[in-house]
């Protein structure tokens, strides 16, 4: 049966990727039974939506969500990606965020797990005599035990399979020595389950360094929220370019779709170029086939965008190359 997969392109470059995407799906020959939600910045604009009650109940029945990019100037921040993305992640339980980078001309073969649920992301904190002299403003990192527990067993289960077995906790255990020591301590206990595991711990400004000069140091990493977001950017930027940056916002236990999208953003100043380079949405799209249990397909993609993805001529240049190669 055709796996139920709800397609949000969003704004900007979004749609653009996730056309060429869903074509090499399609020529890889995986049949999908897709529903289109218009949600993002623009929609924003046009009627105030940003993600309905009713919405987000229906989309606990699909099998995977792929979604574009979403952010659009002349929305204020926060409003697309606290009321869309962060709410999907949350709401939805898409408590692991996976991002591969793999660049053997760059010496990249590592996976980022980001917890994705709590941290700073999780919007503790407000104002206190805002707009006056004496304003306050804080903005609070939640750590809950079962929240960086199940996200570091996620972290040791996956490099338990990897053939370097290998894993990296990254945090800053030296100031923030509250949400530090319990990563740390749970990273610890959790490890004894996995002697097999090999393992390391970096500070987040130190892995900044490694991540530039000796990547190949790193297999699996698990790091938080905010660590995760910006080291993600980095990862792109030191293994091919953020084009090539795929990520899964997975609920490992399945009790609803998880959720797939490249690492990079609407890119307004491109959009309608037709330059965008697809390839970040193309793997992506491989993920979410993995996820549904379609791995030989998912194989084949995977293996082709890295080999085409630089193909020159644009967004719909790379989506048929990868597309021919995968048919
Ligand atoms: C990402 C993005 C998002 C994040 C934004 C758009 C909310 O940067 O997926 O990395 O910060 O998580
Ligand atoms: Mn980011």
């Amino acid at each position: 049966m055709a796996h139920r997969v709800g397609i949000l392109g969003g704004d900007g470059i979004g749609p653009e990727v996730i056309a060429e995407g869903l074509k090499v799906i399609a020529a890889a020959g995986v049949e999908l039974d897709t529903v289109n939600y218009d949600l993002g910045g623009a929609r924003y604009l046009n009627d105030g939506t940003v993600l309905p009650d009713d919405v987000l109940e229906e989309w606990r029945d699909l099998d995977a969500i792929y979604l574009g990019a979403v952010g659009t100037p002349g929305v204020p921040p926060g409003v697309i990606e606290r009321g869309l993305l962060l709410k999907m992640r949350f709401a939805l339980d898409l408590y692991i965020n996976q991002r591969p980078f793999v660049s053997p001309d760059h010496g990249v073969d590592m996976m980022v797990i980001r917890e994705n649920t709590e941290g700073t992301y999780a919007g503790e904190g407000g104002f206190l005599r805002q707009g006056t002299a004496h304003e306050i403003a804080t903005q609070g990192s939640v750590n809950t035990r079962m929240g960086v527990e199940r996200c570091v067993r996620h972290a040791f289960e996956l490099a338990a399979t990897t053939e370097r077995k290998h894993l990296t906790l990254v945090h800053k255990t030296n100031v923030l020595t509250f949400s530090g020591d319990l990563w740390q301590r749970t990273f610890d206990i959790v490890a004894a389950e996995f002697p097999q595991v090999e393992t390391a711990y970096n500070h987040v400004d130190a892995a900044c360094i490694y991540f530039v000069q000796s990547p190949e140091q790193y297999d699996v990493i698990v790091t938080d929220n905010l660590f995760g977001d910006i080291l993600t950017d980095l990862g792109g930027a030191v293994s091919g370019g953020i084009g090539f940056a795929a990520s899964a916002n997975l609920n490992p236990d399945r009790t609803g779709p998880s959720m797939f999208e490249p690492v990079h953003g609407s890119a307004p100043d491109i959009a309608g170029t037709g330059v965008a380079n697809p390839t970040a949405a193309i793997i992506s799209g491989a993920m979410m086939l993995r996820h549904l249990g379609e791995t030989d397909a998912a194989d084949r993609i995977t293996a082709a965008a890295h080999q085409l993805g630089s193909t020159q001529g644009g967004t719909v240049a790379v989506g048929d190359a990868i597309a021919a190669a995968v048919a």
